[in-house]
């Protein structure tokens, strides 16, 4: 069998078609996956609905599997994340974000699979974080690159406990998860290219600079990667699987709906990032 690529954007994103990812796939075709995901950054499938356990192991030809490190409640397996929501405003995955960059060694990357979707609207949009760094302008660059900046759990599981949506206890979890430092520009553990990594949900400060210098910077970024220049956007159906580059990517889950949307991911297991 052989693939089909088209990429959707002149940056990021691509459409993979000719492989049936509810088998388990064998060593060539995962590494002709692994290179087209480090290529394209995020990867849509559009021919095959999925069971948990599928998605699972076609999560598995990409690396380790890594459980979600606050689950949420549901009776699957434990290395399936849900989120299911009808008011999605505000509740976080709105924002463009990393997953889980709050952990010292955040996911390399993360399977999406909707099992649940709204009359319309629902999207999810990805933006290039290589991108947003290599567009910055060089001094801006170098200032980026010699800063590192903490990440903390306590912003998004506020919300999501105020939400409703976790009854986690944020004491305990927070020591499980002390903030963690990444550098604000990470180098890519496979492709070695530069990416930009600090984002809206997790990264609470830069460490070098003073409150109200961090708070400028930190906006000024977030302003950038908003630029539609390096940005895809996936329309769902029950059909689509999407894998994304959790290290080189952010995404945003658009809040245009009032029904109820449940998503399936599934982490694969990354590093300490330099
Ligand atoms: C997420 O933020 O990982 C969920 C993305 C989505 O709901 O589209």
């Amino acid at each position: 069998m052989s693939l089909t690529v088209d990429p959707l954007t002149g940056t990021i994103g691509a459409e993979v078609s000719g492989v049936d990812l509810r088998e388990k796939l064998d060593a060539d075709m995962a590494a002709e996956l692994t290179s087209l995901l480090h290529e394209h950054l995020v990867l849509v499938f559009r021919e095959h609905a999925l069971t948990p356990e599928q998605q699972i192991e076609f999560g598995r030809a990409f690396g380790e599997i890594k459980n979600p490190p606050v689950r949420t409640s549901h009776g699957g397996p434990p290395e399936i994340n849900v989120v299911s929501q009808d008011d999605p405003k505000g509740e976080g995955a709105d924002n463009w974000h990393a997953d889980n960059t709050y952990t010292a060694d955040p996911p390399m990357g993360s399977i999406l699979h909707v099992k649940e979707l709204p009359g319309k609207g629902g999207d999810t949009m990805f933006a290039n974080m290589y991108e947003a760094f290599a567009t910055l302008s060089p001094p801006l660059q170098r200032m980026c690159e010699e800063l590192t900046a903490t990440h903390d759990i306590t912003m998004s599981l506020t919300k999501a406990i105020q939400r409703g949506h976790s009854t986690a206890d944020l004491d305990e979890i927070r020591s499980r998860f002390p903030p963690v430092v990444h550098p604000v520009v990470i180098t890519h553990p496979v492709t070695g290219r530069k990416a930009l990594f600090v984002n809206a949900n997790s990264t609470v400060r830069i460490n070098e600079l003073s409150d109200n210098e961090s708070d400028m910077v930190l906006r000024t970024l977030y302003e950038h990667v908003r630029a539609p220049d390096f940005h895809v956007r996936v329309r769902w159906d029950l059909s689509t699987v999407v894998i994304l580059d959790n290290l080189a990517t952010q995404h945003y889950a658009v809040p245009d709906y009032d029904e109820r949307r449940t998503l399936h991911r599934v982490a694969i297991k990354g590093g300490v990032l330099a």
